[in-house]
């Protein structure tokens, strides 16, 4: 069955970003003139996504303001004749189906990938994970959805991580399956570098059967009375396998105060001829 669905939660609280993330949503920081959302769904709509359900909490009404047409700026901006001011509106994707469904409370994102269940029936679906930016050649996702389509079961994206990070991520055991795939024999959620498996660690992107849902209602609630996703994944994985692609591109974590500052420097570096100017201003301010 053909992937047509995506998920995007987006109900968490983003502590590691406050005192911004009290008024405005993390996904709305800008990456320069885009903010950190535009290039998830851009990702998910060059992966052949065609709609998209954000699972959204009070306060974050901009991310989906942002998705719509605003036609009384459209108006004036019409009125004024500015149109390199509307040229720029035209930069937001318009060609996906945006739903959104409240998460009352962030009780961990396995509840909140729940909320999704209604909306995807019995379809496989992509989950994004906003934080994760990933750049690359080939949009991530849709590599993923090949992967699924070719071996039929559940597919994370990997990537080798540091040593010192290693007890931040979930971590594989990896049996090669194939170039850059993998299949996951078992999995730990934030190991001690010492019980890491590896050191290949599950970023933000997911194609998952919808069978995942049941795993997520058997999974209980952790310490901090959260559902993990992980959990869920875990005995997934168990009785119907998992797989991991390790993907080709550069992440950021623009959850993360120094990732996110990486994120603009390589979206600036990507603009023409942005690179050699950007590596001389760095140096003088250095
Ligand atoms: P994080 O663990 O990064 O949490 O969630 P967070 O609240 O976004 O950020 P910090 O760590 O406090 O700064 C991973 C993803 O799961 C979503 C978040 O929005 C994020 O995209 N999430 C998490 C939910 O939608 N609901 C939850 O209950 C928890």
């Amino acid at each position: 069955m053909r992937v047509r669905k995506a998920v995007i939660p987006v109900a968490g609280l983003g502590t590691r970003f406050l005192p911004y993330t009290k008024a405005i949503p993390k996904e709305m920081l800008p990456i320069i003139d885009l903010p950190a959302i535009h290039f998830i769904v851009q990702e998910a709509i060059d992966s052949g996504i065609e709609s998209i359900l954000f699972i959204t909490s009070k306060e974050k009404y901009s991310i989906e303001d942002y998705f719509d047409r605003n036609f009384y700026l459209e108006y004036f901006l019409n009125k004024n004749k500015n149109y390199a001011a509307l040229n720029e509106l035209k930069r937001i994707p318009e060609n996906v189906n945006i739903f959104s469904v409240r998460q009352k409370e962030a009780m961990g994102l396995g509840h909140a990938i729940l909320h999704a269940a209604d909306f995807i029936g019995a379809e496989p679906f992509a989950v994004f994970l906003p934080d994760d930016l990933i750049f690359s050649k080939v949009p991530v996702m849709k590599k993923m959805i090949e992967i699924y389509g070719k071996l039929g079961r559940g597919v994370v994206a990997v990537e080798k991580v540091e040593k010192a990070k290693i007890s931040s991520y979930g971590i594989i055991k990896p049996k090669p399956a194939g170039s850059r795939i993998y299949d996951i024999l078992d999995m730990a959620e934030k190991p001690a570098l010492k019980d890491a498996f590896s050191n290949l660690g599950i970023v933000g992107r997911y194609v998952l059967p919808s069978k995942i849902f049941d795993y997520i209602r058997e999974t209980k609630a952790g310490a901090k009375g959260e559902i993990q996703l992980t959990d869920a994944l875990k005995a997934m994985m168990r009785n119907e396998g998992l797989c991991a692609h390790e993907f080709e591109g550069v992440r950021c974590d623009t959850g993360d105060k120094f990732e996110y500052i990486l994120a603009i420097l390589k979206y600036a570096s990507m603009q023409k001829g942005l690179k050699q100017k950007l590596k001389k201003a760095i140096k003088k301010i250095f």
